[in-house]
């Protein structure tokens, strides 16, 4: 998953932002290559330990169904009910089940996103982001690393920083939804490393408005 690859950046996210160092993974912080590494380690562990005849190709796609189950456990029964509230949460059945399969799919919704809501509504996720995250060593001693200091650079997730990190997160709340985002954000957005600043997500997030044409609130 992790690639230490140093070379010329060719992937397209280095294309659109250019602020990082040239390590090309797709892994915007540790924080994010630790929550990832933590959902593949459980299929890993159940699917090799337990069914060493399977082939390559069932491997993979119980592996994935279990990944997707992880995913929408945390995504529908954690993260929705609290962002949309329980009044949607219920009108719009995201519940999971406790038994049996859901049956309300219906093929005739367009699954597409709404432009206001990619382009501005679902990105107050960023006022929720911390300006540094913690580590929690075994003995429970506690350290922190600063988000600016490490965008693209999950290397030390090979050196041990993947257990102290999980148990960081969680641990530690994510910020309250609201009109502030961190400094890492806003000057130090995949700063390179050495260099004094970075982007701006919040002046991008402006802009991407502007670039799609979502309506100002006074017109
Ligand atoms: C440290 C955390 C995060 C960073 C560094 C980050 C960074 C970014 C960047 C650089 C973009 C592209 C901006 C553009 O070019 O228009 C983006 C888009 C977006 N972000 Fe974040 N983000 C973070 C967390 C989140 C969270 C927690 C959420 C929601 C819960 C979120 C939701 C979105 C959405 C909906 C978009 C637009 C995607 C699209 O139009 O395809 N982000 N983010």
């Amino acid at each position: 998953m992790l690639n230490e690859d140093k070379e010329e950046i060719t992937c397209s996210c280095a294309q659109k932002y250019q602020e990082f160092d040239g390590t090309c993974n797709r892994l915007q912080s540790p924080r994010d290559g630790s929550s990832f590494t933590c959902l593949t380690r459980l299929p890993q562990q159940s699917t090799l330990t337990n069914f060493p005849c399977w082939n390559d190709e069932r491997l993979f796609q119980e592996a994935k169904r279990i990944v997707i189950a992880e995913i929408q456990m945390i995504t529908y029964n954690e993260f929705l009910r609290l962002v949309v509230g329980p009044c949607y949460y219920n009108n719009f059945l995201l519940r999971t089940l406790q038994n049996g399969f859901y049956t309300a799919y219906n093929p005739n919704i367009n699954p597409g996103m709404i432009n206001e809501f990619t382009s501005a509504c679902f990105r107050f996720g960023h006022s929720t982001s911390q300006s540094s995250f913690i580590e929690i060593q075994s003995s429970g001693n506690r350290t922190n690393f600063k988000l600016r200091n490490n965008f693209f650079h999950p290397f030390d997730l090979y050196n041990g920083q993947t257990e102290l990190l999980v148990r960081g997160l969680a641990d530690q709340l994510a910020q309250k939804s609201d009109n502030f985002i961190v400094e890492d954000l806003t000057n130090h957005l995949y700063r390179r490393r050495g260099k004094m600043f970075g982007l701006d997500l919040m002046t991008t997030n402006i802009q991407r408005g502007r670039d799609h044409r979502i309506r100002p609130f006074v017109d």
